[in-house]
């Protein structure tokens, strides 16, 4: 879907209008002039209230006029959701939309995320006929700068990227897989691609990141991106969880928890798209970006209950859960992108089901290293219009994870907590510098075409990310 700037007289000329509609059916400001041409009777008819969700589509000349309902007041949320809403009512051709003039901050961006996320499709695997195929092909976006659009189309495609990848079935998105399509992606833009095989892994005494691995014969890799545009003062290190299916391991998964296990490495789509996006824009800091990849699988030489993992800094591990693997892999992710000496790091994972326990489905888990790092990735995640909510490092908690025979044990043995106690192993790799751990184990998946947001793959922080490296890189405090 291509999205531009237009001109308002320009409208007449297109096939399908979006308008913005207010409750109690008073337009938004701006689209005035076409709402005059929808008959009241119609309406009421069709029950349109401009409540929020609501759309109604209602002939108009060649084409229709698609109203989107914004419910109570104009906000950035309701005026993406409303885009959204309103990309899927137009379904085919082009469109001009009219939301942008609704009178709110970052109107244009909310309505680029609402269009490109809204209207964003996943039919590879589907068989159907060439109609069913059509979508979209330009929207039009009158009252909105030219440069506005690009920013908020970076970010929103890169979105996109990472619901790609979450998506694809685990039989065609093996660590090899996944590591082709993010190294493809980020082919045009400058950042720099280095990939890990096993023998590298091993020479780099990967030993927590290989016994998660020793369980699949699909080869684990670790991807490093680099971006370093000249003159960055400011260092970003990410590391994404990258499991490509979690069987469990020989703590094999009931059936029902299972299902969803090939969006285990959302994490690692979003650290690679949020890399993208920022070299895209350009933005003045370094970033390094870690992505272990790897099945956590039952084959013959799968770690089991009791075994004892060395990863290449920090505690030796007992293995007493091989279902809580995120945190192995981790551990030596974040062991590796220390070695870069970032000022900030940041790992994102679909670590613990205990985090929706905690917060629902729609909200990721913020810990922190202190106060001020928590704040500001909440900041970030509120200027990209994402849900984060902040947990503690509780350190009381810690002893849980003491181990009989090694340093620390990856499990507590206790239902209670779990979100916690998984930050607090990371935390022993996380050394003593500024760190955010962002559990996304909920959100990483959406249950319901809603607004913005399509069933599926979510790419839930990848925007978090980019207004975070915005900020760290002081081009926006
Ligand atoms: N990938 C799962 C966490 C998860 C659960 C993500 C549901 C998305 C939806 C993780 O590897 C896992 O299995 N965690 C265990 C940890 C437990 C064994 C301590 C869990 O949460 O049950
Ligand atoms: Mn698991
Ligand atoms: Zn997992």
């Amino acid at each position: 879907m291509e999205v531009k700037a237009i001109e308002k007289r320009e409208i007449a000329a297109d096939a399908t209008i979006i308008a913005g509609v207010l409750t109690g059916r008073d337009p938004a400001p701006g689209s005035e002039s076409v709402f005059e041409e929808v008959d009241d009777r119609l309406l009421d008819v069709a029950g349109f209230e401009g409540k929020a969700g609501q759309t109604l589509t209602v002939p108009h000349g060649e084409g229709v006029v698609v109203l989107v309902g914004l419910g109570d007041e104009g906000t950035f949320e309701s005026v993406r959701a409303a885009a959204g809403n309103g990309v899927r009512a137009v379904k085919t051709g082009d469109a001009v939309c009219l939301l942008a003039s609704v009178a709110v901050d970052g109107a244009t961006r909310a309505v680029v995320e609402g269009l490109v996320l809204g209207g964003y499709q996943f039919r590879a695997y589907k068989t159907s006929t060439e109609e069913e195929e059509t979508i979209v092909g330009s929207v039009g976006i009158v009252e909105a700068e030219p440069d506005e659009i690009a920013a908020a189309l970076i970010g929103a495609e890169a979105t996109n990227l990472a619901r790609d990848w979450t998506n694809t079935p685990a039989m065609d998105a093996s660590p090899v897989d996944i590591s082709r399509m993010i190294s493809a992606a980020a082919e045009d833009d400058s950042v720099e691609v280095t990939l890990w095989d096993r023998a590298r892994i091993e020479d780099e005494k990967l030993g927590a990141f290989l016994g998660v691995a020793a369980g699949s014969d699909r080869p684990p890799v670790l991807m490093v991106l680099s971006y370093q545009p000249e003159g960055a003062e400011t260092h970003l290190g990410l590391v994404g969880k990258g499991i490509t299916f979690d069987s469990g391991g020989l703590s094999i998964k009931a059936a029902a928890f299972m299902e969803e296990m090939k969006d285990d490495m959302a994490g690692a789509a979003v650290v690679a798209a949020a890399t993208i996006a920022i070299a895209r824009a350009a933005l003045p800091l370094r970033v390094t970006t870690v992505i272990p990849l790897t099945d956590n699988a039952i084959g013959g030489n799968a770690i089991r209950p009791g075994d004892v993992l060395r990863p290449a800094d920090g505690p030796t591990i007992e293995v007493l859960n091989t279902d809580a693997e995120g945190r192995l892999i981790l551990a030596d992710g974040l062991g590796v992108v220390r070695r870069y000496e970032p000022d900030f790091m940041v790992d994102v994972a679909t670590l613990t089901g205990a985090s929706k326990v905690a917060l629902g489905d729609k909200i990721a888990a913020v810990f922190a290293s202190d106060s001020d790092v928590a704040e500001m990735v909440l900041r970030a995640a509120s200027r990209a219009g994402e849900f984060f909510w902040e947990m503690p490092l509780f350190k009381e908690y810690r002893k849980a994870l003491d181990s009989n025979i090694a340093d620390i044990k990856n499990i507590t043995g206790s239902r209670y907590g779990g979100a916690i106690a998984a930050a607090l192993f990371l935390s022993e790799y996380a050394g003593d510098g500024d760190w955010a751990h962002l559990d996304i184990a909920g959100p990483a998946r959406w249950r319901e075409t809603a607004g913005e947001q399509v069933k599926g793959g979510s790419g839930v922080g990848v925007r978090t990310l980019v207004e975070l490296a915005r900020m760290l890189a002081g081009s926006d405090g």
